[in-house]
């Protein structure tokens, strides 16, 4: 098997395979139900590991559009979380629906891919000896299983779209630069661009700013306000500042389970925050 096919291997394991059956509870279009203007619904869920409760009884709605910033002490079960919305872990109980119609915890994590849902985890995982243009062309192509060769033509159109991809995440001047030899910032921003190429529903970031300088922070600051609206965005991040630059709604987590919930400036006034936040 060739370097090729590795890779295109590679992306379909990471970027979920699509199939061109319907997923179940999506409707005839592909698109997910959003009727109540809530794009997620998680309600009473439950993790345990070995009797360890990581999860518990959480609840938390998101809504379309709309960017969501989550914060919380270390092992408050944030990425936890984002494991259960994936499909890497199931909740013991509780329910987890994309939309009004789509039951996460009865699918495949290559199901709750297509259907629209992103995740980046905090290490970027580019393909350093491709070129950034390539790096987008190889995303876009594991979503649509066409994927033959970097040398396949591409359309007019899959070519505007990785340009306009390049724009929004700030790589234009970067296209033909191996991936590799991008700045952490830059590769963190590259990866964001290849969930983009899947054309998501709702993007999950684990931490995105972590070791970045500042000047990075601000760009991405400005990104993800920019995606918000076209897609909904759940950021975990534990840098304040960032978080406060970009939060319109915050949720805090601690042990498992929402503490607050509401603007910056009211979880950070509310006194049992301070007091997990003290405690740590
Ligand atoms: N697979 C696992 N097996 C056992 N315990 C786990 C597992 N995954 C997470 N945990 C535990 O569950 C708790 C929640 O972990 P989680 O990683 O979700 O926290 P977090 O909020 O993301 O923390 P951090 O801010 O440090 O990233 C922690 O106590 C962790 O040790
Ligand atoms: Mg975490």
């Amino acid at each position: 098997m060739g370097l090729v096919n590795t890779i295109g291997n590679t992306l379909q394991q990471g970027l979920g395979k699509i199939s061109n059956r319907l997923v179940p509870g999506l409707s005839e279009d592909n698109t997910v139900n959003v009727g109540h203007g809530i794009i997620l619904y998680m309600e009473s869920v439950n993790v345990s590991f070995d009797g360890f409760k990581a999860i518990n009884d959480l609840t938390l709605y998101i809504d379309d559009g709309e960017l969501r910033c989550i914060i919380g002490p270390n092992g408050a079960g944030k990425t936890t979380m984002m494991d259960v919305i994936t499909g890497k872990t199931r909740p013991d109980s509780g329910s987890v629906y994309f939309g009004q119609t789509m039951d996460l915890t009865r699918m495949e994590e290559h199901e709750i891919a297509s259907a629209g849902i992103g995740r980046k985890f905090q290490k970027p995982t580019v393909f350093p000896y491709h070129s950034v243009f390539e790096n987008l062309e190889l995303a876009m192509h594991a979503d649509k299983r066409v994927w033959h060769s970097l040398r396949a033509r591409l359309s007019g159109e899959q070519n505007d779209a990785i340009e306009e991809t390049l724009k929004l995440v700030g790589l234009l001047e970067q296209s033909n630069v191996s991936a590799g030899l991008l700045s952490h910032g830059q590769k963190q921003w590259l990866e964001i661009g290849m969930l983009l190429m899947q054309r998501p529903r709702l993007l999950l970031i684990d931490e995105p700013v972590a070791g970045m300088t500042h000047q990075e922070m601000e760009q991405t600051a400005e990104l993800l306000q920019h995606l918000a609206g076209k897609q909904s965005v759940v950021v975990v991040e534990h840098d304040m500042d960032f978080v406060r630059s970009i939060a319109r709604k915050v949720t805090v987590l601690h042990e498992g389970h929402v503490l607050a919930e509401g603007s910056m400036d009211e979880v950070t006034n509310n006194q049992r925050v301070v007091e997990v936040y003290l405690g740590e």
